[in-house]
Formats: C-alpha cells, structure tokens, sequence
C-alpha cells in the first residue's frame, strides 16, 4: 500500500504569518512551488498559494508592506502521512486543492501535491480507476478531441489552440465557425466565400416555416427550436450518420447552424405577436439575430457585444450537452438527433437555463446594499446562487472576466450593479462554502451583455443554444469520423436479485 509517506515532499517550504507576500512569493520561485504552507509552533495554520498572490496583485496592493497571515486560507484541510494515497487522491480531486500539508500528530510534516498524486494515481490498474468513476463523471476523460480544451485551473480554454477570449477579440463569429468546422482560421478570401455560404442558408425551408405558427404558440423559443430541429432532419433528409460521408454531414451541419437562429428569432416573435424577419444577407451573423429578433438594425456595439458573446459559447470542452451530442452520435443517430439532445441539456438551470436567472436575482436584491443579506438568505436555505461556480473552472471564469469587460464597454447601472453584486457573492461563497473555488461564471455576465443588447430574458438561453450549436455540430462530426459506441456501466446498488415475481393478482 503506497501512504501519503512514501510521496510527500519534505521538508515542506513554510513561512510564518508575519512574512511579507514578496518574501512569500520569493521562497515559492525558488522553491519552484505553487504553494507555502504558513506555520506556527511547527503547525499548519494555513496556506498560500499562487491564487491568492494574483488576487492580492489584482488589487494593486504592494506585496512588500502585504502581511502572509491576511491573504492565506486559514484551518486548511491535512492528510495524515499514513493514509492511503487512494484517500488523499479523493480529497484532492472532491476539492480542488492543489497542494494539502500533512501533519502528524499535530505537526506538519510534509506537503502533497496534485502532482505527486497524479504520478501514483497512472500507476494504477486501468480496471480500478473504470470502477472508480467519480459521481457526475468530474475529471473523467471519456474521448479525446482536437476541437478545443477548457484549463480549469489555470482559466483558460481554445479552440484548435487559438485563445477563445483573443478570438473573440479579433475575428468574427464567422470566422470562428469556419476554425471549428474546417481545423484552421480563414484567409480573407475563405472569409467571404464563407460568409456567402452560410447567409442564404439561413431561410427556414418551407415545411418548417409553415409548421412553426403551431409549434410557436405551444411552447417556449428553446421548445421550439427542439422540435424544429427534429422536423428540419426529417424535412432535409439527414442520414444515420454511419450512412453518410463527412462533406455530406458537413453540409448538413452549415444547414443546420445558419438555420438555428431563424427559428429561435421566428418562434419568439411569433410569440410575442410579431411577424416572423426573413433573415438579411447584408448583415452578419450577430446583426442578423439581433435584427431578426428586433426588427431594428442593432449599432456596431450592441452587434459587437453579442458576437464577441456567441464567439465565447460555442463550445467548452465536455460540457454535459456536448457530452449528449456524442453520446448520441456514438449510435449512429443523425445530426439532428444529437442536437435535439443537446438542447434538451442545455435546457436544464445547472448548465444553459442560469443567465436569466442570474438577473431574476439581481432585480431580487434591488439594491447593492441589499446584497450580502440576500445571499447568505438563499445560501442559508440551501439555495444555489445563478451564474457562480463552475464543475472545472475553480479560479475565475475567462468567459466571465472577458464579458464583464464588454458589459462595462456598454455601460448603464445594471453593469455597475452587477459588479457590485459578483464581488459580495464571491466573499459570501469563499466564506460560507470554503474550499470550493466558486466564482462568476459564463452565466452571470452574459444575462448582462445580452440585456444591455436589447435580448429579452427568455432569449437568453436560446440565444446560448444559437452559438452552441457549431460546437455540437463540430464534435457530431469529430464522433462520426472515429466512432465507437459510448455505453458505460453503472454499479447496481438496490437489494440483492433474484426476488421472485409474484404472480399478478
Ligand atoms: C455549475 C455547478 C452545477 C457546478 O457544480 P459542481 O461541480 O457539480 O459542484 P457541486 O454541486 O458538487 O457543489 C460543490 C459545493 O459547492 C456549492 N456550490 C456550488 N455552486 C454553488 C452556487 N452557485 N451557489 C451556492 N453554492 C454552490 C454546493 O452547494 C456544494 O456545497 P456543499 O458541499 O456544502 O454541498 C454549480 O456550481 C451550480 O449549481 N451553479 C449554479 C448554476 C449555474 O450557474 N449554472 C451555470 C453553469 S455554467
């Protein structure tokens, strides 16, 4: 049995409270280590770490005159040296700790790492780690993809390796689209080849367009669009996509994403007693949708604000309704298949449903001074707080940070308020849920960017789904090209079988 003995590092890199973060963050290069437990009388009272050394130059305090014992993580949580590393695996990866001092009888020892850990936890039989999957897959990897990757710890995620926030930055939806679908960014004249493909494509086909009046008027644009996507299959004629080649399913995704946001737009207007917009071939992607929904043409910045947006969701790694698209394709289902599937998870408030609730809670606490007591009320019922905490984003969210950004280019006291609000909530998480990282997400700045553009509340998830759905078109595609059936196993639990039928009375 390998203990946590056998794999700390000793002597761990200490320092007291009284140290200064400069002299902290000195020891820790030097040392080549992310963290530095803080120490009194030989014990672990507490713990820095690069997180908190970047918070602390976030804002702007010099780390000369800034004392360890302010920004450490005070009473953090030990392992003993004798425990099985299988333990500590567990409480490192449940957690999200980097680093966890071990401490024997009282005094600290040693310092475990994640790296330490990982070395070990590779060593082990494959048939051990498949049954032990954690609960909700977290830190699972069930395929391998080229599409792009979500660095949870270090805030970061791409697509085909090009930042996603310095694509949203620099190129247009379309563009991006064009990288996820094709492997590589266009040259300009890709750029407007594309462009002119995809805008006529946008025009509902007639059978859809004459069904969605009915389907309008029994449910919600997101409702809508599920069932629409089913009958565009049916109308277009996709193909199991075990029976059709790749240009084919490549044809039919272009179809399919270009078409998306005509019915989202139609089935909200139609709702809302309006005349459903024929799409406009003049205007890109962003200016169309918000044209289509509108029926004003959008400024340059509101039509800006909402690409850079669309261009920060399309996708995010294995996220539970690319992981349903997958699933789905595995069988061999058609596209539209695998993307009814994953709009029925995105659906749901724990993945795509939260930016509207996210600004349901900003209209309930009113006003900022309102806002701690709200919080720690709906933390105190059990509540979830919309638009914070992430299943792998445990420092800031890059999605959040980079919309925040451009809620504040837009401005208007909501923005203001919003901000106000994120901080007291993270305070309030960091105190009440300690050790669980939780941050904005995705969720919380977009309600804004999408309010201030003018996107009704109950657009804003479909709104989600309208960029969304070139990512799960891309991974459609990547599944089909080297498919192999995704069917894992569960652990039945229940009472021992065989129990005797009883004969039906
Ligand atoms: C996104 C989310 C589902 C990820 O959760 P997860 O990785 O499965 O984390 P868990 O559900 O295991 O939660 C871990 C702990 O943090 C707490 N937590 C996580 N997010 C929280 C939130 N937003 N508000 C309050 N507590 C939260 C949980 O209550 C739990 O605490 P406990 O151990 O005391 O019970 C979760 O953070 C959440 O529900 N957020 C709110 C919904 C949201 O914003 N969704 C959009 C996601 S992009």
């Amino acid at each position: 049995m390998t203990t946590v003995r056998d794999l700390m590092s000793t002597p761990p890199l200490v320092c007291g409270t009284d140290v200064s973060l400069a002299d902290a963050a000195l020891k820790m290069r030097d040392a080549e280590s992310g963290s530095i437990i803080v120490v009194e009388d030989n014990k672990a009272i507490g713990i820095l770490t690069e997180r908190d050394l970047l918070h602390s130059a976030a804002a702007r305090h010099n780390p000369s005159d800034e004392r360890v014992g302010l920004w450490m993580t005070a009473h953090p949580d030990t392992l003993g040296p004798e425990e099985e590393v299988g333990a500590a695996w567990a409480s490192l990866s449940s957690h999200h700790y980097r680093h966890l001092p071990v401490v024997d009888d009282g005094i600290l020892v040693g310092v475990v790492s994640i790296r330490d850990l990982m070395a070990i936890a590779s060593l082990r039989p494959a048939d051990e780690a498949a049954h032990d999957v954690p609960r909700g897959l977290e830190g699972v990897v069930v395929s391998e993809t080229t599409v792009g990757d979500v660095r949870g710890l270090e805030g970061f995620f791409h697509y085909r390796q090009y930042s996603a926030v310095e694509l949203a930055e620099r190129r247009s939806l379309e563009d991006v689209w064009f990288l996820l679908f094709n492997g590589a960014l266009p040259d300009s004249e890709q750029s407007t080849r594309f462009n002119g493909e995809i805008a006529p494509q946008r025009v509902l086909p007639p059978g859809l367009l004459s069904l969605l009046p009915a389907l309008a008027s029994q449910g919600s644009p997101l409702d809508v669009l599920r069932t629409g996507v089913s009958l565009l299959g049916a109308e277009l004629g996709f193909g199991a996509t075990t029976d059709i080649d790749a240009p084919t399913l490549k044809r039919q995704a272009t179809r399919l994403c270009a078409v998306v946001p005509t019915i989202l737009t139609s089935a909200y207007r139609i709702r809302s007693g309006l005349e459903p917009l024929p799409p406009r071939d003049d205007l890109s992607s962003a200016a169309n949708y918000l044209w289509m929904l509108t029926g004003e043409e959008p400024s340059v910045a509101h039509a800006r604000a909402l690409e850079r947006y669309l261009m920060l969701t399309i996708d995010h790694g294995f996220n539970s309704s690319t992981f349903t698209a997958r699933v789905i394709t595995s069988t061999g289902a058609d596209l539209a298949a695998a993307v009814c599937g994953a709009i029925g998870a995105l659906s749901g408030p724990l993945h795509g449903g939260a930016p509207s609730r996210a600004l349901d809670m900003l209209d309930a606490i009113g006003t900022p001074d309102r806002a701690d007591a709200w919080i720690r009320d709906a933390i105190g019922r059990g509540e979830r707080i919309m638009g914070f905490g992430h299943r792998v984003y445990k420092t800031d969210d890059p999605r959040s940070v980079f919309l925040r950004g451009v809620a504040r280019s837009l401005g208007g006291p909501l923005v203001d308020f919003s901000c106000d609000v994120e901080r007291t909530v993270v305070e309030a998480l960091a105190e009440l849920k300690p050790g669980h990282q939780l941050y904005a997400n995705v969720e919380f700045f977009a309600g804004v960017v999408m309010d201030a553009c003018g996107i009704p509340r109950q657009m804003f998830t479909p709104t989600f789904a309208s960029s969304r759905v070139i990512g799960w078109a891309t991974h459609v595609m990547e599944q089909a090209a080297d498919n192999r059936l995704i069917r894992p196993t569960a652990r039945y639990v229940g009472p021992p079988p065989p129990q005797p039928v009883p004969v039906a009375s």
